[in-house]
């Protein structure tokens, strides 16, 4: 061992000593274009209404949507992933306001495309659970299970859908097997070869949905265990990014993201396509409920878990700070 000068020879504390040190040395940065914004846009609302399990978190009517995509835009996030949430008297079994070119997602899609062009990248949910009113992410088959291939042709039927009203990325969040090729498939047979795919890889059953299930006006009783990961498993997930890429996924996700960090970390070292990691709904709810009682530093906690997201490999992070994060982080594009 090579000692300089008295010991302790090796001192990394150097590089600590100055906030300009830190963050010249900083291995990971946080960048406004890393951010993508989920949102909730309601059916037949004026008036935005709060989510209260996730304060600062709306339902957005049409016209807050169209300024909070502005204003996305204008902090210099890439991307607003777009949510839908239907009138209740609409939802069904088969989900079919999910799949009707007025249904509020499509006019979403189309109003926020109105409002930002291509100067945002428009995404949006690509999953049956907002629609249905047993609230599962596919249709039922005769004994009550979610039934895999029934619902990828109504997936193709969304992702049609979606495409005419112009949206640019598709995000299939249900977990069916053979998801990404039908949806491939479907778009290419509309000429839609340049909308692309964001996979939900790694999406686990987890309990930190909780807040979103509100957000949705889920209908959902039980749980998605049959379909959604069991957060035991870690193999899985590169069996299901596998799949993923071999059916043409042009982007993966790991969801969500601060308990999966080390899938996160596997899946950024195999995959060759972009990956993004979805800061969910619980994993907001809990910083925010623990700031409120003054038990943690919120800014602080925040942009800890979005740098520790970056840090285990994600390069884009779906968080609903995200337009925040971007204006204080100055919004340079
Ligand atoms: C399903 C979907 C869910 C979320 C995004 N897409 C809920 C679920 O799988 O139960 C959760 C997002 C969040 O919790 O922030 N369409």
């Amino acid at each position: 061992m090579t000692v300089y000068g008295s010991f302790p020879g090796a001192r990394p504390r150097r590089l600590r000593t100055t906030s300009a040190m830190r963050r010249m040395v900083a291995e990971t940065r946080l960048n406004p274009a890393d951010l993508i914004l989920p949102a909730f846009v309601r059916e037949g609302v004026s008036e935005p209404v709060p989510i209260a399990a996730m304060p600062g978190v709306v339902q957005h009517s049409l016209d807050t949507l169209r300024k909070a995509a502005v204003e996305a835009r204008e902090a210099g996030v890439s991307g607003i992933m777009l949510f839908g949430v239907p009138e209740d008297s609409k939802k069904d079994a088969a989900g079919t306001a999910g799949t009707d070119p007025g249904g509020i997602l499509q006019v979403a899609i189309r109003a926020v495309k109105e409002e930002v062009g291509d100067e945002l990248v428009v995404m949006s949910d690509l999953c049956l659970d907002e629609y249905t009113d047993h609230g599962h992410c596919g249709v039922l088959d005769a004994g009550g299970r979610v039934d895999n291939d029934a619902t990828l042709a109504r997936y193709a039927e969304m992702a049609r859908v979606q495409a005419d009203a112009g949206v640019h990325v598709v995000g299939p969040s249900g977990m069916m097997d053979g998801q990404v090729r039908v949806i491939r498939d479907a778009l290419d047979t509309i000429g839609k070869e340049d909308v692309s795919i964001l996979a939900y890889t790694a999406k686990y059953s987890s309990a930190f949905y909780g807040p979103f299930r509100e957000a949705v006006a889920s209908s959902l009783e039980g749980d998605r265990k049959t379909y959604q990961q069991d957060p035991a498993n870690l193999r899985e997930s590169l069996r299901e990014l596998a799949l993923d890429l071999e059916e043409g996924a042009d982007m993966v996700m790991v969801k969500p993201a601060g308990p999966c960090l080390d899938v996160l970390a596997r899946v950024a070292e195999s995959a060759d396509v972009p990956v993004a990691a979805y800061q969910i709904s619980g994993e907001y709810a809990m910083i925010e409920a623990a700031a409120e009682k003054g038990w943690i530093e919120r800014d602080k906690a925040i942009l800890e878990t979005l740098t520790g997201i970056r840090r285990a490999g994600a390069q884009m992070i779906l968080t609903y700070w995200a337009t925040e994060v971007a204006q204080k982080l100055g919004g340079a594009r």
